[in-house]
């Protein structure tokens, strides 16, 4: 049942409830932050998934056991739109986290998507991420970042690379523009930078998603989620209703 195309190593957490699975990898981060070297680099999923677990991290009791300081927060995509705007995966997580935790201004690395094209902003971001990273090309023993988080569409997308995309093929930019796609335009990473963590925790919830989590698990190339070809750990946080798996109370 495990997703083993993907990864040499995955884990699966399965949570009754979408609140109980965010509780859980809200501790689960921590933990990976705590064990993690230096810095830790967290590469943002947006998507609406994530919004209950951003709270919940900003929240004291769990504000106060992350190390914020050596934190770097990323995002995998990012619409094309003013960062203000409600549709921007750094408002989101703006609004939901970030605003509340002493995490130092320098360690948000936003994708720009103001005052330059999305074709700009894109290499402008890749600029940022090689010059974090301290190279040009990602090295196999050596992961960019820490944790990626991930949501899944229903049509098996992930950060904003969607179905039959030119930038499924995208092997040397480490982030591009995707325009006229899927409105609003956007930028997103491409698969050999998500592919470099050390790390990557799927989060996905609700029935809706239930067609699309199992075709991924059995590895069906024609979704994007299936083709993430990291050598780094996977975890999926899933909840019953996106598993398919009644709850053991039978409540
Ligand atoms: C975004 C994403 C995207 C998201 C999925 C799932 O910017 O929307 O990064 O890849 O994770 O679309 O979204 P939900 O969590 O809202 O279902």
């Amino acid at each position: 049942m495990a997703a083993d195309h993907m990864s040499t190593a995955s884990q699966t957490h399965m949570f009754d409830t979408p609140e109980q699975l965010a509780q859980q990898a809200a501790d689960w981060i921590i933990e990976q932050a705590s064990k993690s070297g230096a810095r830790f680099a967290l590469c943002l999923s947006g998507g609406e998934t994530p919004e209950r677990l951003y709270e919940l991290l900003a929240t004291p009791a769990h504000r106060a056991r992350m190390p914020w300081n050596r934190t770097h927060c990323f995002w995998g995509d990012e619409r094309v739109v003013p960062h203000a705007d409600e549709r921007s995966n750094f408002h989101m997580a703006w609004e939901a986290l970030l605003r509340h935790v002493p995490i130092p201004a320098a360690n948000i690395h936003a994708i720009p998507t103001e005052q330059m094209s999305p074709a700009a902003g894109a290499a402008a971001y890749a600029t940022t991420l090689k010059r974090f990273y301290g190279a040009d090309t990602p090295e196999a023993d050596r992961p960019l970042f820490d944790l990626t988080l991930l949501g899944l569409g229903e049509d098996g997308h992930i950060a904003s690379l969607f179905p039959g995309s030119p930038a499924l093929l995208e092997t040397e930019r480490w982030a591009v523009a995707v325009m006229g796609e899927t409105p609003p335009d956007r930028i997103t990473l491409t698969y050999p930078v998500l592919a470099s963590s050390k790390v990557t925790a799927f989060l996905v919830t609700g029935e809706r998603k239930r067609d699309a989590l199992a075709r991924v698990r059995a590895g069906d190339p024609a979704l994007p989620a299936s083709r993430l070809q990291t050598a780094g750990a996977i975890h999926w946080f899933i909840d019953r209703a996106a598993a398919a798996t009644p709850a053991l109370s039978g409540a």
